[in-house]
């Protein structure tokens, strides 16, 4: 699968296969992660990997989070405030994207979840002070079952058009393009 259509591919999965992940293909995600750009090549992220069952129904208490329980595996994204103040949740999330990228590459559903209490969640993974817990991660393979917080999210608000979305020189310019020409065009 090429970077675009594993782009395209991409949804967020809420229903998971109980069947494992492989180790290597969790490496696999985690290395993706690792590889990704941050600013001053600081290299702000901790990541935590939760498979026990337990620890996962406790990452479920949000309210946008209950599937977390039956998610075979939930990483939880954290960044080094200390390290990197006013990078690290860009940093955290460039990482975090190339994860979810590289995991529907491998036929893997992610979903980003922020429904989370920090503390909770600090305090359940032992993070340590200096570290924030920017997002948690479920990773699992997907069931094909579009769940309800899905289809109200993609019914309300649909994917903006390109063209309602791209500026071309300044602000407010459509490119002709658009319109079925090639210039810039003023609006
Ligand atoms: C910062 C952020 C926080 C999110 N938090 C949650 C969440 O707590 N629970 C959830 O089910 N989905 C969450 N999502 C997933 C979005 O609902 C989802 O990406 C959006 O509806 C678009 O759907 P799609 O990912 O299938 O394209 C979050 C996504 C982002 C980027």
């Amino acid at each position: 699968m090429d970077v675009f259509e594993a782009i395209q591919k991409r949804k967020s999965a809420r229903s998971f296969e109980s069947k494992p992940i492989s180790n290597e293909t969790l490496e696999k995600l985690l290395e993706a992660a690792r590889l990704s750009p941050s600013a001053k090549n600081i290299q702000p992220w901790h990541f935590i990997v939760v498979t026990d069952p337990e620890k996962r129904k406790a990452l479920s208490k949000g309210m946008f989070a209950k599937f977390l329980k039956d998610t075979p595996v939930v990483i939880a994204l954290c960044g080094n405030e200390k390290a990197s103040p006013e990078w690290y949740v860009v940093d955290v999330a460039l990482a975090g994207e190339n994860m979810v990228i590289a995991a529907t590459a491998e036929g893997l559903g992610t979903c980003w979840v922020g429904s989370f209490e920090e503390a909770d969640v600090k305090q359940l993974l032992e993070v340590p002070d200096n570290l924030r817990v920017v997002a948690l991660l479920a990773v699992g393979y997907s069931v094909e079952k579009m769940n309800l917080t899905a289809k109200l999210n993609h019914l309300i608000r649909p994917r903006k058009r390109l063209d309602e979305i791209v500026s071309w020189e300044k602000y407010g310019n459509k490119h002709e393009s658009s319109k079925g020409a090639s210039k810039v065009a003023e609006v």
